[in-house]
C-alpha cells in the first residue's frame, strides 16, 4: 500500500512518459513506426488495404471522392454492415468462437458464438420485415444493454434499415423528439432494465414518446423485449398496445433465421446517432457503410491490439457512439470476444467490475475518466479484492484524463504493465482518430498523444495559421473514412457547424495546406507540445461534457425556459471532481414568483423529465438578472467564473484552463462580430 502511493507521487511528478512494454511491442500487430509514415504518403491506398479485409458483394472502383466538405469512400462498392461482423467469420468457419458475453446486473448471464449471433441476427431481421420495415426505413432502438440491442442495431443492418439508438436514459420527450426527426417506423424497446437494483421503466417511457402530445405518427409497431417483467404484464404500469405492441419472444423466437443480407451500397445509411450541439436541438450524425466500417475495423485491430483469445470489454452504452463503433461494428468486425454488462459498476458493491473482469479473465478494458476518477475514489481496496491479472491493455475515451486518474489506472487497475490507450475521437469522427498505438507509442498520462495512421490533425488559431507548439484549436485537415456524411434533415447546419471555421485562403498557411482546403473543425480546443503530442483540452463551444455525455448548454436552457416560473436561463458547465463537468443554471423568475427551495426541487426535475437524469442540474441558482454584452448575448464566462467560485481555483482541470476560457472568449467574439 505505502509503495504503491510512493510510486503514484513519484510517477506524478516525474513527468514521466511510458514506453511501449517490450513483451507487448514484440507481439502487437502494429510495432512498426514505419506505418505512420507509410499511411501519411498515401493515405487512400492505406485505408483501401483495409478495407480489402472486408468482404465486397461488389468492389469498389474508387477509394475517395472529395467534394469538400463531402465525401464519398469505396465509391460503387456494396457490401453489408451485419455480413461483415457474422457472416465472414461463419463463412471462415470460425461460426463456433464467442462472439458476445453478456451479463445482466442481477447476476443472470448469456453467451452467443458468432454463429450464435447471426441465427438471432437472422431472426430479427425477419420479424422486422414482417413489421413492414424495409430498406432505407429508419428503426428507434431505446434499449437497456442487453444482447438483443446489439441483435437489434445488427438486425437493422442486415436489411438496410437505418437504426437511431436513443439511450435509455433519455426521457419521454427526448425520445420522441429523435424519433419524430428521423420518421421511424419501428421503435424497439424493453420492459425494463436492471440500474443498482432498480428497474429503469422503459416502455412506459417509449408509451409516453409514442401516444402523448401528438405522439409519433411515424410509428407503426413497438417491440417490445421482456427483461424483467412475466408475460402479459410490464413495468410501472405500461401496457402493451393492441395492434401496435408486440413481444419480442413472439415474434423474433418464431422466425427464420435465414435472411439475405442486403447489398448495400458503401454510401448508404447505416446509422443516425444523435449527439448535443449548440443549439436547443439535437443533431441526427449519418454514418454511412463502407468507410465507417472500414475505420472501425482498422482503429479496433490496431488501438486494441486484439488476439483470438483476447476478451475485450467496453464499458459504454450502446446509445452512445462508443458502444457502437467499440462494443458492436469495430470488435465484430474483427471476429472479437466482447463482453457486454447491463448495470452500475456499484451493484451490488464497488468490486462489480474487478469481480467481471476476474470471472471472465477480461484482457482489454476500455472506459471513461469519469468512472476512473470514481474508482479513484472509492478505494483501491475494490480492484485489490480481485484477481486482474488477465488485463494487458486499458484505454480511456470520452473527455480528457486528468493525469492523477492515469496513473491511478496504470497502477491499480493495470498492475502497472499495462498500456493505457487515451483515444481521442467523437460521434461526428465515427472511430478513433487521435490515440497511441500501444505497441509503437510511448505514451504520456493525459495526452491522447498522436494522430491514428491516416489521419492529418493539427492546431489552428482563429484565422487558420499552423500552431506548431502551444494552444488553438483542434482541426482535422484531411478527409477519412468514419467521417459523418452530414446531419440528418439539416444539410446547411453540417455545413456551418464543421467546415465554416476557416476559410480557404486563410488555413493554406498551414503546414502543408493549398488554398481552399478544407478542414474539419470539431469544437474542441487543444494543444501541441514540443514532441508533436496532442492535449485536447475541452469543449470551446457551448457544449458540456458531463460524465463523458455531451450536453447542449440550449437544451437546458430550454427545458428551463418551458417551466411556467422561469423568465430566463442560462447553462454553463462548472469543474466537478468525479464527472469533470457539471450543469449549473442561471434562472431569473418570472415577476411575482417567489425564489424558494421547492421550487429549485421543482426546477430540477423539470430538466430531468424533459431531458433525462443526466442533465440533471448540479446547481440552480435565482439571479435578478443575467449579465450581457451590448449585442444581448449572455456572457457565460462571468457566470462560469460565479458557479465554480473562481477564487480557488480550477484543479480538476489536466492543462491550463486559462487555453480554453481565452479561446471561448475568443471565438464568441468573433461569433457576434
Ligand atoms: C471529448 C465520444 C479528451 C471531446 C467518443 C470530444 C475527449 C467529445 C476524448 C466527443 C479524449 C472524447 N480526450 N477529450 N480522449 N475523447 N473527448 O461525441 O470534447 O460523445 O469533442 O464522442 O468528447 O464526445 P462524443
Amino acid at each position: 500500500m505505502a509503495a504503491t502511493e510512493q510510486t503514484f507521487d513519484s510517477l506524478l511528478t516525474e513527468d514521466r512518459a511510458f514506453p511501449p512494454p517490450a513483451e507487448f511491442a514484440a507481439r502487437a500487430n502494429a510495432n512498426d513506426a514505419s506505418i505512420y509514415a507509410r499511411a501519411d504518403a498515401d493515405p487512400e491506398a492505406y485505408w483501401a488495404d483495409w478495407s480489402r479485409r472486408l468482404h465486397w458483394f461488389q468492389p469498389w472502383d474508387r477509394v475517395l471522392d472529395w467534394q469538400p466538405p463531402y465525401a464519398k469512400w469505396f465509391v460503387g462498392g456494396k457490401l453489408n454492415a451485419a455480413y461483415n461482423c457474422l457472416d465472414r467469420h461463419v463463412e471462415a468457419g470460425r461460426g463456433s468462437r464467442t462472439a458476445l458475453l453478456w451479463e445482466g446486473e442481477p447476476g443472470d448471464t448469456r453467451a452467443y458464438t458468432y454463429s450464435d449471433l447471426h441465427r438471432e441476427v437472422g431472426r430479427a431481421a425477419n420479424a422486422l420485415k414482417q413489421m413492414g420495415v424495409e430498406k432505407g426505413d429508419r428503426v428507434a432502438i431505446y434499449l437497456p444493454m442487453i444482447p438483443e440491442a446489439a441483435i437489434a442495431m445488427l438486425a437493422c443492418a442486415r436489411i438496410g434499415a437505418a437504426h437511431s439508438v436513443v439511450f435509455g436514459g433519455f426521457s419521454a420527450e427526448s425520445l420522441r423528439d429523435r424519433i419524430r426527426d428521423a420518421q421511424a417506423k419501428v421503435l424497439i424497446t424493453g420492459d425494463g432494465g436492471y440500474r443498482r437494483g432498480g428497474v429503469v421503466p422503459l416502455k412506459r417511457a417509449a408509451d409516453e414518446a409514442v401516444d402523448e402530445e401528438g405522439g409519433c405518427p411515424s410509428i407503426q409497431h413497438v417491440l417490445v423485449v421482456r427483461r424483467h417483467g412475466a408475460e402479459g404484464e410490464t413495468v410501472g404500469g405500461a401496457q402493451m398496445k393492441e395492434g401496435r405492441d408486440l413481444w419480442w419472444h413472439d415474434v423474433v423466437e418464431g422466425a427464420s433465421p435465414d435472411c439475405p443480407a442486403e447489398a448495400m451500397d458503401s454510401e448508404d445509411l447505416l446509422y443516425i446517432l444523435y449527439t448535443s450541439g449548440t443549439t436547443g436541438k439535437p443533431k441526427g450524425i449519418m454514418h454511412t457503410t463502407g468507410g465507417y466500417l472500414t475505420q472501425c475495423l482498422a482503429t479496433t485491430n490496431l488501438v486494441f491490439d486484439l488476439k483470438d483469445d483476447d476478451v475485450y470489454w467496453c464499458t459504454a452504452d450502446v446509445g452512445w457512439v462508443t458502444g457502437h463503433s467499440y462494443i458492436v461494428y469495430g470488435p465484430l468486425a474483427n471476429g472479437a470476444t466482447v463482453l457486454m454488462y447491463e448495470g452500475a459498476p456499484d451493484a451490488p458493491d464497488r468490486g462489480r467490475f474487478w469481480k467481471i473482469v476476474q470471472d471472465y479473465g477480461v484482457t482489454i478494458f476500455y472506459t471513461a475518466p469519469t468512472a476512473i476518477r470514481a474508482f479513484m475514489k472509492w478505494g483501491t481496496e475494490w480492484p485489490a479484492k480481485y484477481d486482474l491479472s488477465t488485463l494487458r491493455l486499458l484505454g480511456t475515451v470520452g473527455e480528457p484524463i486528468n493525469p492523477e486518474a492515469w496513473i491511478w489506472y496504470h497502477l491499480n487497475i493495470g498492475g502497472g504493465r499495462c498500456p493505457i490507450v487515451d483515444t481521442w475521437w467523437q460521434t461526428e469522427t465515427g472511430a478513433m482518430m487521435i490515440t497511441p498505438l500501444p505497441g509503437i507509442t510511448e505514451t504520456v498520462p493525459g495526452s491522447a498523444t498522436t494522430p491514428f495512421p491516416g489521419i492529418r490533425a493539427d492546431i489552428l488559431s482563429l484565422k487558420g495559421e499552423c500552431i506548431p507548439t502551444g494552444g488553438g484549436f483542434l482541426a482535422i485537415r484531411r478527409p477519412w473514412p468514419s467521417m459523418l456524411r452530414g446531419i440528418w434533415g439539416d444539410p446547411q447546419r453540417f455545413v456551418d457547424t464543421y467546415w465554416s471555421k476557416w476559410s480557404g485562403e486563410t488555413v493554406g498557411s498551414g503546414e502543408d495546406g493549398q488554398p481552399g482546403e478544407s478542414v474539419y473543425f470539431p469544437g474542441d480546443g487543444a494543444k501541441r507540445d514540443e514532441r508533436g503530442y496532442f492535449w485536447v483540452i475541452g469543449r470551446i463551444d457551448d457544449v458540456l461534457n458531463v460524465a463523458g455525455h455531451r450536453i447542449g448548454t440550449m437544451e437546458v436552457e430550454s427545458a428551463l425556459v418551458d417551466h411556467p416560473s422561469v423568465a430566463e436561463a442560462a447553462v454553463v458547465g462548472k469543474a466537478h471532481e468525479l464527472k469533470g463537468q457539471a450543469v449549473a443554471a442561471f434562472v431569473t423568475l418570472k415577476e411575482g414568483t417567489e425564489a424558494t427551495e421547492a421550487l429549485k426541487q421543482e426546477l430540477t426535475e423539470h430538466v430531468v423529465r424533459k431531458i433525462g437524469a443526466i442533465a440533471r442540474p448540479d446547481a440552480i441558482l435565482f439571479a435578478g438578472d443575467l449579465p450581457k454584452t451590448r449585442s444581448g448575448k449572455i456572457m457565460r464566462r462571468l457566470l462560469k467564473d460565479i458557479a465554480e467560485g473562481r477564487a480557488l481555483g480550477d484543479t480538476t482541470t489536466l492543462a491550463d484552463p486559462g487555453v480554453v476560457a481565452r479561446l471561448k472568449d475568443e471565438y464568441e467574439a468573433r461569433g457576434e462580430g
